[in-house]
């Protein structure tokens, strides 16, 4: 959807009304009616149907659902979502049986409105193609990485090029490196690529852009690897939106069999979008003290958004030589389970410098062998036990 959702807001208490709109505001959605429950909000709604309704659920919570439901009948296609000062599972249960796509509590914050808004529209757009039987255009798409972690300077665009690297080593898949790295973007730095075009050009063209289209942005690079880069000027991400993220990764991702994705060691909405997006999150934390704690936040985030533990895997990388903290006192502390442990090693920095990923640059090094296992045991690709560095490298038996 190119321009911004519509909204209209059903709520009978005129301050928590001005406060759902400026929430709506601040959201970048459009208010294109509001109204108390019952006759009038199907007026309004049948008036100016929106893509969304937002719908406040307070006790006597009977007419709140009536009115969903109304709604439901007078613009079918368009879903609804509770906001409610109420937690309790009945209320939430209650409403989603009344027809509520999704259930927000208050205070709602403008973040969660934005991913719920684009998650329920984004269901009605699968529902429409399913219901068009135009399932074969929503085409197979290949898995998506997100390598995130919530401190900067803790090894993620290390893990990510050369993750990026070995599966298109070993798997002879294609892969593709998405630098979503909104502050400093170092992955063409890393991988020693030239930067023509970047993803906010492709954010520019956003209408225009077909699965077609984005390979002319994207820079082969020799491991195979196909490198969409950051923009070189970090203020070119201001533009950028969540929907735009949304559009390019699911470009990338029906044309790759992989697509890996380089997060900043910050927090914004175009990084909840490759969060969202990912089928796998590597939360990378190293072992100082300070990391742990933000990964622990960062964990209690993911949780609250919503995302399945599944898809979480935590994934200690020793990027400092520093030693006074057990890997076991690390998945104590944060009460999860270690995926996986990349250890230490001073040829990191130099394969760095080199600008080459060390994967290639060094495959025996002991980097090098645990990324080559990770990458395994992440495409579920069974290592051979005699040659496969020889593989990796390209060599014949
Ligand atoms: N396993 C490791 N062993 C040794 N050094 C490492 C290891 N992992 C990363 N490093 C070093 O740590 C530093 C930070 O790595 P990197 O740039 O990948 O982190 P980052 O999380 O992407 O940082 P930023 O958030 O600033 O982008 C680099 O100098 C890198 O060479
Ligand atoms: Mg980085």
């Amino acid at each position: 959807m190119a321009r911004n959702p519509e909204i209209v807001t059903i709520d009978p208490d005129l301050s928590s009304r001005a406060e759902t709109k400026r929430a709506i505001q601040l959201a970048h959605f459009q208010i294109v009616g509001e109204s108390g429950y019952g006759v009038e909000a199907v007026t309004v709604a049948k008036e100016t149907p929106p893509d969304v309704f937002l719908v406040s659920v307070e006790e006597p919570v009977a007419l709140a659902l009536q009115t969903i439901e109304q709604l439901a009948d007078a613009v079918p296609n368009a879903p609804t979502i509770v906001y409610s000062s109420l937690t309790d599972a009945q209320s939430v249960r209650r409403s989603m049986v009344a027809g509520a796509r999704d259930y927000l509590v208050k205070p709602l914050k403008p973040e969660e409105l934005s991913r719920a808004v684009y998650g329920v529209l984004e269901q009605e757009e699968r529902k429409r193609l399913r219901s068009e039987g135009g399932t074969g255009e929503v085409s197979a798409r290949g898995t998506v990485i997100t390598v995130f972690g919530a401190k900067g300077g803790i090894g993620k665009t290390t893990i990510s090029t050369n993750l990026a690297t070995t599966l298109a080593k070993i798997t002879g898949a294609s892969v593709c490196l998405l630098d979503m790295d909104t502050r400093f973007g170092d992955v063409a730095i890393m991988m020693d690529i030239a930067v023509e075009a970047s993803i906010a050009d492709v954010a520019k063209k956003i209408d225009d852009i077909d699965r077609d289209k984005i390979k002319d942005y994207l820079v082969k690079h020799y491991s195979g690897v196909n490198i969409l880069p950051a923009p070189l000027h970090p203020t070119e991400w201001r533009n950028m939106t969540p929907q735009h993220i949304e559009k390019i990764v699911e470009l990338v991702a029906q044309t790759h069999d992989y697509v890996v994705i380089d997060t900043p060691g910050t927090f914004n909405e175009l990084i909840a979008a490759t969060l969202e997006l990912a089928n796998l999150i590597l939360l990378v934390t190293s072992m100082d003290i300070a990391s742990i704690k933000d990964t622990a936040l960062a964990l209690e985030m993911l949780r609250a958004a919503g995302v399945s533990e599944d898809k979480v895997k935590l994934t200690i990388n020793h990027s400092t030589a520093a030693n006074s903290l057990r890997e076991d006192d690390v998945a104590r502390v944060l009460e999860y389970d270690v995926f996986w442990r990349i250890p230490h090693d001073l040829s990191v920095a130099s394969s760095t410098q080199l600008g080459q990923p060390i994967v290639i640059a060094k495959p025996y090094a002991r980097v090098s062998r645990s990324i080559i296992d990770l990458a395994h045991a992440l495409t579920g690709t069974k290592q051979e036990k005699r040659g496969f560095l020889d593989r990796f490298l390209g060599r014949s038996a």
